[in-house]
Formats: C-alpha cells, structure tokens, sequence
C-alpha cells in the first residue's frame, strides 16, 4: 500500500504507529483493532511491503500477524530480512513467530500433533511482555507448525503442556513471539499481553481516540480540500452519513451531497435524509426523485444479476447528470472503511469468486476526473459509529443496520414493481417496528423482508383471499462475512406476523428464514 496523501499526512501528524504486518488478512485486522483498543493507532500493511514504506510509516512497533501458511511451503509469505534491522520491537503472533524462528536461525517443524483450541501456559515473567498475565493462564492455541529449537538470544517465557516455546524473548533486540492468539477472546488475557507490547516494550502512550481523530482528520480534509469543491453522494447509510457530517464540519459549504431516490429505499427514508441533513446539519443537498427512472429501468427483470447491473449503472448516470449541473467539482467523497481497503491490498487474500456485484458509489466512472477523498478508510465500521457519536449524531442513525445500494430491488424476488415495492415497505416498517418496540434492533446485525415471488391461499374474515408471501430475516453477524439467524422470541414474531398480514394488503403468509451464512447469503439476490 503506498499510502493516499492523508494517511501519510496522519503519519506525519501523529504519534508514531504500530503496524500490523500481514501474513494472513483475518488475523491481522483483529490485531490492528486491538492495538487501536489499547488506544495506540495501528495501521496494517502487507507482508512484502517495501522496506522504505515501512520505513515511512515510522512505527513504533511492528507486528507480524497469524496465517495459514507454513514457513516451509513453497512461496511462503516471508518479510524483507532487514525489518529485523530496524532498531524497532517486533511482537510475532502464531505464524509470526515461526517466521523468527525461521529467518533467524532457529527451527520450526511439523508439529506430531496439531494443537487447537484452549490450552494454559505456565510463566515466571513479572516484568516483561507477560507482565500481570496469571502465571497460568488460558489461550487459545491454533498451528499444526512449531518452532523446535530457538535462534540465538531467544529464551522461552512461557509453556504449554505440549508446546515448550508457547511464548519467547530475546528482550535485547526487543523482539518477542507467541504460538497462541492474543487477540480472539479465547485468550482473556490477550489484551494484557497486547498492551504490555505497546505500552511497555514499544513505548506507545495510551493517546489514540476519537476525539483526536475528528481533530487531525478535519485538519488533514482542510488542508487538501482547500477552497475546492467535493461531491459526496449520500445513501443514508451510516457510512456516507458519517462521512458527510465529517466533510461538512471540516469545510461547510463547499460540500454538496446528492440523494438519489431510487424507488427502492425503505419508508420514509427521502424525508428522513432530507429532514436529518438539511434542516438539522444545514447541507448542501440535492435530492434527485429518479423513481421512475429506475422502475422503467427494472421492468420484466427478475434475474438477481440483472437487476444489480441495471440498479447500478443507472445510478451512475444520475449521479453524473446531477454532478454536471453542479458546475465544477474537483473531489467524490466516499465513506470507504478500512476493512474494504485491506480487503483491496491483502497480498494474502486472493481474488475471490464474485458471489454479488456489489454496487457503491466507487463504480463512478473514471472520466469524471474527480479525486477521491475518503476520511474513514482508515476506520473500523465500529469506529465510525464512535466517530458519528462524536461528531454528535443521533443514535438511531448511526445505529442502522446495513442497507444494500440496490435496496428493495434485490428484496422484492421476481418482478420489481411499484406495487409489489411498497407492499415490501410496508411489511419492512413493520418488521423493524417491532424489533425496536422489543428492544432488540442492537442485538441484531441486520433485519429484512423479502417478499417472494408466491401466492398462497389464506382466509381472513370469512372471505377466502390468494396474496403473496414474505419472508423475514434476521441475522447475527461480526463483518458481514458470516452469519448467523436470530433466535427471536416467539411472541415477537407473533406480533410481526399478525401485523403484516391484517395490516399489509397483498400478504397473507409470512415466513422466518433460518439460513446461516454460509450456505446463504444476507441478501436473498
Ligand atoms: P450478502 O448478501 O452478500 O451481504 O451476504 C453482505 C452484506 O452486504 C450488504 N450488501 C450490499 N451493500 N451494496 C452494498 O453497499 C451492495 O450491492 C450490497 N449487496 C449486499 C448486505 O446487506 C449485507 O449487509
């Protein structure tokens, strides 16, 4: 990763960081959280990143992430020998510390057993990287590796029953390692461990927060941006919001958002975005009713993909057409988090399989000669909710669940009509009505309806009727990548089920599906 004009302004702005060196992109994003946790700023970069980036960086410490790699296996993702050169404490993690053992001299080898799952160490180290960690302690072991003999300088500090380098030090070089995982919670003492490493050894003060991102980062959009212009296009989703509030506090009037209402958003959401950002923050915004653009657009087409594709080239023409009568615009403001950028660099992520064309606003075609500004990239999505917070947004919108860019297109199965789209928003309301009236909508990641493309025979009152059917879904998730069906209780969905079906005039049937993620998807299309 280069680095954009604002991160390596924050490198200048900033204390130094921790970096996370990536070995194997799930791991590393849950170090860089904790360090961040600890209050210490992280930043991850891949593996091979060259040296004088990672010079640049100027961190404080350095982090050799987990990974499923084998330091034998062909190709196997080593770092530039001479990071271990740089004067600057290094803490490996699982296959982090092979990569010690590995490169300095040590062994590593095929473990006779596979050690997964909880295990306890056994230490004597009051003062160093296991300081006030029990002296036997839980942690969560996961590596089919091992390391068998130590490099120079190395000694053991902690031991497992099947695993004597279960942590090492050589606390002259600074450079310490453990086999087991600091960061998932199966290691309740993980997080000690973590910031006895960057508070103790790197030196780190506890200075990280959001107050003091909002400052340097509305610097660094002033500093940028200047007296130019920027161009956010706003959904309503939390991330854009974010975004928008940021921008605007940092440079007022020279951000104009636009909204475009698809025809495929939930009920009430054009007011709410027009009451929130220009009554309440006093906006430049535009709202764009393209409605019927899209329905036109989306007529006789009931093929998921089909739909995507549509959906997001024509919201790419009317963001275009919208931005031409704006006069010139020099920046796109996009509320990219971190995750996505990582996901984007990963040297260890490999391309995977397109299972959804994901639409956003970063599709907007390169002739529109504009540069990006994103200030949350380098945020977790739990730390742009605390950035809203700071920023003094309202709860309930930084609070949403997700919403996908193709909206209601991709929850109304089949045929994509105005009919059948406020039937769905209806029964959505609904639906989230009373999973607020539950106090349950923070315990759930993310709730939807799709209404399906069936009829079925029902009777209410005395008359026989022959409506569609809908389907709930609720669902339990860390990032998106997994997830799991909510257990709600049963009077809840009673309640959700008789309101639809007295209350919604073309459903008479509703469904809860319990699909996990994966085989499902959130989405149904
Ligand atoms: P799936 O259905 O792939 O969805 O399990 C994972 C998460 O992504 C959201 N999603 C989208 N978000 N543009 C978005 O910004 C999209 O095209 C899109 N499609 C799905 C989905 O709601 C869930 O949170």
């Amino acid at each position: 990763m280069s680095g954009s004009p604002s991160e390596i302004q924050r490198m200048k702005s900033s204390p130094r960081p921790i970096v996370v060196l990536d070995f194997g992109a799930q791991y590393s994003k849950l170090i860089a959280r904790r360090v961040r946790e600890a209050n210490v700023f992280s930043l991850i970069l891949p593996f091979n990143v060259p040296l004088d980036e990672l010079r640049k960086a100027n961190p404080a410490g350095i982090i050799f992430s987990g990974g499923p790699a084998s330091v034998h296996a062909p190709g196997a993702p080593l770092p530039d020998p001479r990071v271990f050169d740089l004067g600057v404490p290094i803490l490996g993690i699982c296959y982090g510390v092979q990569v010690f053992a590995h490169m300095l001299g040590g062994k590593v080898e095929r473990s006779a057993k596979r050690e997964y799952g909880i295990a306890h160490i056994e230490h004597q180290d009051g003062e160093g990287l296991l300081r006030n960690v029990d002296a036997s302690a839980q942690v969560w072991m996961s590596h089919g590796d091992a390391i068998s003999m130590l490099p120079d300088g190395f000694a053991a500090i902690a031991r497992t029953e099947n695993c004597p380098y279960a942590a090492i030090a050589n606390s002259t070089r600074r450079f310490y390692g453990v086999q087991f995982h600091p960061e998932v919670v199966h290691t309740p003492q993980g997080t000690q461990i973590l910031a006895n490493f960057v508070h103790g050894v790197c030196g780190c003060a506890a200075d990280w927060s959001m107050g003091s991102f909002v400052d340097t980062a509305i610097a660094d959009i002033r500093e940028r941006v200047g007296n130019k212009r920027v161009i956010c296009g706003l959904s309503g989703g939390v991330d854009s919001s974010v975004a928008a509030v940021l921008i605007h506090r940092a440079i007022g009037d020279n951000l104009t958002c636009v909204f475009v209402n698809n025809g495929l958003l939930r009920k009430g959401e054009p007011d709410m975005v027009r009451q929130v950002f220009q009554d309440n923050y006093h906006i430049n915004l535009r709202c764009v009713d393209a409605e019927d653009r899209f329905l036109t657009a989306l007529a006789g087409v009931s093929d998921p993909e089909d739909k995507r594709k549509r959906i997001g080239n024509l919201f790419i023409e009317v963001f275009e057409e919208e931005a031409s009568k704006l006069g010139h615009m020099d920046f796109l403001a996009q509320g990219t988090l971190y995750p996505d950028v990582i996901e984007s660099i990963s040297a260890t992520g490999g391309p995977s399989a397109t299972i959804k064309s994901h639409h956003n606003v970063g599709g907007l075609p390169e002739h529109m000669n504009l540069e990006l500004l994103e200030p949350l990239r380098e945020l977790f999505k739990d730390e742009v909710r605390a950035l809203g917070k700071e920023l003094g947004m309202a709860g309930e919108l930084i609070w949403r669940h997700p919403f996908p860019g193709p909206g209601l297109g991709v929850r109304c199965i089949g045929a994509v009509t105005k009919e059948r789209l406020d039937t769905l928003r209806e029964a959505d309301a609904i639906f989230i009505d009373e999973i607020k009236k539950a106090g349950l909508y923070g315990a759930i990641w993310q709730a939807l309806v799709c209404l399906l493309p069936v009829r079925s025979v029902g009777v209410q009152g005395d008359e026989r009727t022959y409506e569609e059917v809908c389907s709930l879904r609720a669902v339990t998730s860390e990032d998106a990548m997994t997830a799991d069906w909510f257990r709600f209780p049963p009077d809840v969905l009673q309640r959700v089920s008789n309101r639809i079906c007295n209350e919604v005039k073309h459903i008479n049937r509703v469904l809860y599906d319990v699909t996990s993620k994966p085989p499902g998807t959130i989405e149904w299309e």
